[in-house]
């Protein structure tokens, strides 16, 4: 692989052993994928940070990377950690678990890391632009930026995604380069979206037909917060990393004729209902039901909070933002109406890398198809229902 003289100097040790080794790192994995050369990053977003996914073996990797003085070279955000930073009393996580995770995050907060800890990075101040190249490691995010943003990055692991912070430096193969970019396959709409949780429900069936690939949707229209849902279970139940919508995402226009060249697929009515009933196979009363998976962005609690008005929630309810995003609801009094109504607003955490004790239920419903995967995945029962749809059937008028 091409090396600038730079980079050559950061593979060298010239910049000390811990910028050597995690160089290296990137360019074993540009190797293992026939990258030709590295890009430079304009930012990072770094996984692995909640204490319940990387226990004790990574804080200490992590602390003795912060005792190096090493120092991130470019903007950087964290994933959400295991608990809210504030609210984790109240939540039943251990002083032991709360000890080491703020261990966690003040290490990458040595290295210069932001400590924002989300999926939503670019609700919260990180934002890429059209083209530019970056280095995120939250599959959800990854899918926004590249489909949304029209940024390009691949789906970086923990280390990848540390590395490329700390070199500034990612290698040139997979989402980067604009071959890659083009449908791999076309998904015709002709059932009807009528709320934010039928996006799940059709990137499930889209899922059912192909796991990886480039789809192209027509037919259908979404805002920015549907389709971050309909990303986030795109890359949940399977490996996407992009996804065009026609008139809608940046790069669609670009590749609609390529669009007609691919094999198509046609979502109808009856596809919906019977990846909604697979999804939603429990029947169960839920005893909490949350949103924010993806982390919630202040147009969606603003809407959450008008739902509530006038009602009390009958069963346990949080949602889940940044906490740049609750700053914002909190200064606006839209977190005092979620609380009046029995909702908690949570942050830098979600579901699904907190403890499950501290969720406090067996039973959990939501909007989200992507934690509608991981959290029976991790033994949950799970309801999947759209924000109007679970606000009215358990709360009740005040
Ligand atoms: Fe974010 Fe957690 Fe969902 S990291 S995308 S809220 S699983």
């Amino acid at each position: 692989m091409y090396l600038t003289s730079e980079e050559e100097r950061m593979l060298s040790g010239e910049e000390g052993e811990i910028v050597a080794r995690f160089m290296n790192l990137l360019v074993k994995l540009g190797e293992k994928f026939g990258a030709e050369k590295m890009l430079p990053v304009a930012s990072t977003q770094i996984a692995g940070i909640s204490y319940k996914n990387i226990g004790d073996a990574g804080l200490e990797f992590l602390e003795e990377i912060a005792k190096g003085n090493v120092r991130v070279r470019v903007p950087s955000f964290m994933n959400p950690a295991g608990m809210d930073l504030e609210l984790w009393e109240k939540l039943g996580i251990s002083g032991e678990f709360a000890e080491k995770q703020k261990r966690i995050i003040n290490a990458l907060k040595e290295m210069g890391v932001i400590p924002v800890a989300t999926c939503t990075p670019y609700l919260a101040g990180l934002l890429p632009r059209y083209a530019e190249h970056v280095a995120w490691s939250e599959s959800s995010a990854v899918i926004f930026a590249n489909s949304l943003l029209g940024a390009r990055t691949n789906r970086e692991g923990a280390f990848s995604a540390l590395a490329s912070a700390i070199t500034g430096r990612t290698p040139c193969y997979g989402m980067h380069l604009e071959e890659n970019r083009a449908p791999t396959f076309r998904v015709t709409v002709h059932a009807k979206i009528r709320d934010e949780s039928d996006f799940s429900v059709l990137a499930r069936f889209v899922c059912k037909h192909f796991s990886r690939g480039v789809p192209f949707f027509e037919g259908m229209k979404g805002s920015a917060d549907e389709l971050k849902i309909l990303g986030a279970t795109l890359a949940a139940y399977g490996a996407f990393a992009l996804f065009h919508v026609k008139g809608i995402t940046p790069e669609a226009g670009k590749f609609e004729k390529d669009a007609g060249e691919v094999e198509k697929i046609t979502a109808e009515e009856s596809d919906l209902l019977s990846a909604k009933r697979e999804i939603n196979r429990e029947g169960e009363e839920p005893e909490l039901i949350f949103f924010g998976c993806p982390h919630c962005s202040i147009s969606e609690i603003r809407r959450i909070a008008e739902l509530l008005k006038g009602r009390k929630m009958r069963k346990r309810f949080f949602i889940f933002t940044s906490r740049t995003v609750k700053e914002t609801a909190e200064r606006s009094g839209i977190a005092e109406s979620v609380r009046k109504s029995g909702g908690e607003i949570l942050c830098d955490t979600c579901p699904v890398v907190m403890p499950p004790d501290s969720l406090g239920a067996r039973v959990i419903a939501t909007n989200s198809g992507k934690a509608c995967f991981y959290l029976r995945n991790q033994g949950f029962k799970v309801i999947l229902g759209s924000v109007r749809e679970l606000i009215e059937k358990f709360s009740v008028r005040l």
